[in-house]
């Protein structure tokens, strides 16, 4: 049987529309290169080890920063913040921090913006960064991970709407 001209036009339709849904999910996995996997054993014990040799002489064994985190030095820097509950740290979506990891809080705060926290740009793989923030998440407590999934879905889900022109 042949199809009318009407019935193939509406397969084409069908096609492209499947099409299109099928790319914005590929699209949105190629952007999101930070999705954290803290429930991964695997990758948090890689993220722990790049954390004692990279993070904690900083951030602390103990992930709970420096004293004072909070008041800049007289030099104008912060010192190191902590990575636990008590901090901000996850109160920003992987992405975030993942930005932060790779390129320094300057990503955000513009190139003249002084601090310590290192760029780790060409120091650590992608791969080591997204294992190091996944160990950080897996040390905290259920309800600020779950708080953190909540923030993680928020920023997905604006990220999809800024890439349909929204
Ligand atoms: C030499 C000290 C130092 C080392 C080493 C260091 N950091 Fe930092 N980090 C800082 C400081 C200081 C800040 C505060 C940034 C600022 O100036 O605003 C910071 C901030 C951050 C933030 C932002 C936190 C927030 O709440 O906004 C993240 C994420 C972070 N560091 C991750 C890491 C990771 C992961 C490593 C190891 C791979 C690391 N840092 C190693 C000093 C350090």
């Amino acid at each position: 049987m042949a199809l009318s001209p009407k019935q193939s036009l509406i397969g084409v339709g069908v096609l492209i529309a499947a099409m299109g849904g099928g790319s914005l999910l590929l699209r949105q996995q190629l952007e999101t290169p930070s999705v954290l996997k803290p429930g991964d054993a695997r990758v948090v014990a890689q993220g722990l080890k790049v954390y004692q040799a990279q993070c904690a002489q900083c951030h602390g064994a103990d992930l709970k920063g420096e004293p004072n985190w909070q008041k800049r030095l007289p030099d104008g820097r912060l010192p190191a913040p902590p990575h636990d509950e008590s901090g901000h740290t996850w109160h920003h979506p992987g992405e975030v921090l993942f930005n932060i990891t790779k390129y320094g809080p300057q990503h955000y705060a513009g190139a003249d913006y002084a601090s310590a926290m290192p760029k780790y740009e060409g120091v650590l793989s992608d791969d080591d960064i997204i294992a190091v923030l996944s160990y950080i998440k897996s040390t905290w407590p259920p309800r600020i991970k779950g708080t953190h999934n909540k923030i993680e879905e928020d920023a997905a889900a604006k990220a999809a709407q800024q890439r349909q022109g929204g």
